[in-house]
């Protein structure tokens, strides 16, 4: 643990006490906390060491790491590099090989217990040499690891559920974190990727509580991942009008309405897309005009394809379909209610 406090880190680099409580309120809301607690955010904080951060990306596209380093100006994003020591991310760090390695072991032994451990990235079991660092495996690397942990971060569907180098027909025999590590609180943030403002805010309650925050059945932050994207999407009064685009490019795609029929898997995906969105705010996939595929589900990779409706999997033609919509909605209605109670059954189970 560093001696450093994140309030003495802070102001060493110029953050004003302004700026300081700037960052205080958007890590609040990062965090969904009301502003009110915000005195409360800053005393912890201005107090808290900053934690060691060991990153381990494995089997991964860079795509959970480009996430969280793709912020623009001085967000929450880039600030909690500030708050956080992050002694080893290979595919951030300048150094390299034996260096690097060494640095990650000192790194460890000298907070050996209270370190977080990140991981990006599935872990390959058909062959150990399908993944290597400096000669160490993927898997002897995330055992090692994770013994000196105090609790372990899986960024990303393939670190939290093997995500797409699990996809049929999983050449590398691609598991998750918590197929590996049995003994450590593991958190869950998927995602492909996970949203940055998810990711700094789980990190955020972290550091600024000290605890895991509670989780779902699948180990998702229940503040972020309790309700479906449906839940909060804007095209829904389309939705529940059974408005529905039919094609891409036709008129109903022009006005905004539902996804529902080119493949939408909103009703059954549980993240905070709709509110949160991507780039400081800006959009997120439905925006753009494009069904949500599910990518913070498991298995959403081999779920049946993303551009199949989650009814009947085939709706033809606007003709064909032009009465069939009322059945559609009620399907897909179906389908949500059922995801719902899935994931209560699985938490009762929990
Ligand atoms: Fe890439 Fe998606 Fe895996 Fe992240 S979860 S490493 S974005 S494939
Ligand atoms: Fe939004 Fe998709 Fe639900 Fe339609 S089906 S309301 S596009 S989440
Ligand atoms: Fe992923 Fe769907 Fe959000 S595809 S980014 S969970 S809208």
């Amino acid at each position: 643990m560093n001696r450093t406090t994140v309030g003495e880190f802070l102001r060493a680099r110029g953050v004003s006490r302004r700026d300081f409580l700037k960052f205080c309120t958007t890590a609040a809301s990062a965090m969904a906390l009301p502003a009110a607690l915000v005195p409360q955010i800053a005393d912890a904080l201005e107090k808290a060491r900053r934690p060691s951060v060991i990153w381990l990306p494995f089997q991964e596209c860079t795509g959970c790491t480009e996430s969280i380093t793709r912020a623009h100006g001085a967000t929450i994003e880039g600030m909690i590099f500030d708050a956080i020591s992050l002694d080893y991310q290979h595919t951030l760090q300048a150094a390299a090989g034996a260096a690097a390695e060494q640095a990650r072991e000192q790194a460890m032994k000298d907070n050996w217990g209270k370190y977080l451990l990140i991981v990006d990235g599935s872990i390959p079991t058909a062959d150990e040499g399908y993944g290597t660092i400096a000669g160490v495996s993927h898997l002897e690397m995330l055992r090692e690891a994770a013994k000196g942990a105090a609790a372990i971060v899986a960024l990303g569907s393939c670190a939290a559920f093997g995500g797409i180098p699990m996809a049929k027909p999983d050449p590398t025999g691609a598991v998750p974190v918590s197929e590996i590590v049995k003994d450590k609180p593991i958190i869950n943030v998927p995602g492909c990727p996970p949203i940055p403002v998810v990711i700094t805010g789980v990190l955020m309650q972290y550091l600024t509580f000290g605890r895991i925050p509670e989780l779902d059945a699948l180990g998702r932050p229940k503040v972020f991942y309790g309700q479906t994207v449906h839940d909060r999407c804007y095209r829904r009064p389309f939705y529940e009008r059974g408005e529905f685009a039919e094609t891409f490019d036709d008129e109903g795609a022009r006005k905004g309405w539902c996804l529902y029929k080119l493949g939408c898997k909103g009703p059954t995906t549980y993240n905070a897309c709709a509110t949160a969105k991507w780039n400081e705010g800006v959009s997120f996939p439905i925006e753009a005009g494009h069904g949500c595929i599910g990518c913070s589900e498991p298995r959403f990779w081999d779920a049946g394809g993303f551009y199949r409706s989650l009814s009947t999997g085939n709706w033809g033609t606007a003709r064909t379909v032009g009465t069939a919509v009322g059945v559609g909605v009620a399907l897909g209605a179906a389908a949500a209610l059922s995801a719902r109670k899935r994931q209560k059954d699985m938490e009762k189970k929990a």
